[in-house]
């Protein structure tokens, strides 16, 4: 199973993505996770990458496509994949159509989890994050076992620092300026499944599940 999880910063694509890299035994894709792991051990491709999430931008898409060439060829993803927040762009996309086209391994599904702006607003000011393994929680909606620690792996969580309010709202516009326009892309490949992503993570994981054809 070869999927691209598709939606607005905070809508809750890496917290599905956990529920099905489960439940197909496939491994996640996260380009963010990728970065993020970067900017922690001061690697180039981290202190480039920092400049632009910080205020909340796109990391230019040669680095990003780069990046993920080599990654979907390694071993893990040879019986499918997880994609969460890569492609972002349209010419990411087309540069990620011509890989798997290359490589002959098709995406079943794109997976569009629709939240409305405000809601994605109140979402991530209730976010933390482990900065070791990635794990999301939320203060109201995941609540982590003990109090400031990841449930996986015991490290102290952290507030991402691209979740404060500007910057949300910031990756919001570029979210609908460039990330948006791929749903049009993939509706051209009749590929998009369209997903409620208001609800609990439980409800919504339910239609996610549904729409994919899984009981
Ligand atoms: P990235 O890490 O990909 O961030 P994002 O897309 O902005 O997505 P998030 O991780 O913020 O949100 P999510 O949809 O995964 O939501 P989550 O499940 O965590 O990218 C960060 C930056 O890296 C980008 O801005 C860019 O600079 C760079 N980058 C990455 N990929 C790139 C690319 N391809 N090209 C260029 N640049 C790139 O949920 C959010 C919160 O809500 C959590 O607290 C969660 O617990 C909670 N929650 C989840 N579901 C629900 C629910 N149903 N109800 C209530 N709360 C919920």
């Amino acid at each position: 199973m070869r999927l691209i999880l598709l939606g607005a910063p905070g809508a809750g694509k890496g917290t599905q993505a956990e529920m099905l890299m489960k439940l197909y035994n496939i491994p996640t894709i996260s380009t963010g996770n990728i970065f993020r792991e970067h900017i922690s051990k001061n690697t180039q491709l981290g202190q480039e990458a920092k400049k632009y999430m910080d205020e909340g931008k796109l990391v230019p898409d040669e680095l990003v496509i780069e990046l993920v060439k080599d990654r979907i060829v390694q071993e893990d993803c040879d019986n499918g994949m997880i994609m969460d927040g890569f492609p972002r762009t349209i010419p990411q996309a087309e540069a990620f159509d011509a890989m798997l086209k290359e490589i002959n391994r098709p995406i079943d599904a794109v997976v569009d989890v629709e939240v409305p702006d405000e809601a994605i607003i109140e979402r991530m000011a209730g976010r933390t994050v482990c900065p070791s393994c990635g794990a999301s929680y939320h203060k109201l909606f995941k609540v982590e076992t003990v109090p400031g620690i990841c449930n996986e792996c015991s490290t102290h969580l952290v507030q991402r620092e691209d979740d404060k309010e500007d910057t949300v709202k910031k990756r919001l516009e570029v979210y609908h300026a460039q990330t948006k326009p791929l749903i049009n892309h993939y509706e051209a490949q009749g590929k998009v499944l369209v997903i409620d992503g208001v609800g609990t993570v439980e409800e919504v994981s339910a239609r996610v599940k549904k729409a994919l054809g899984v009981n």
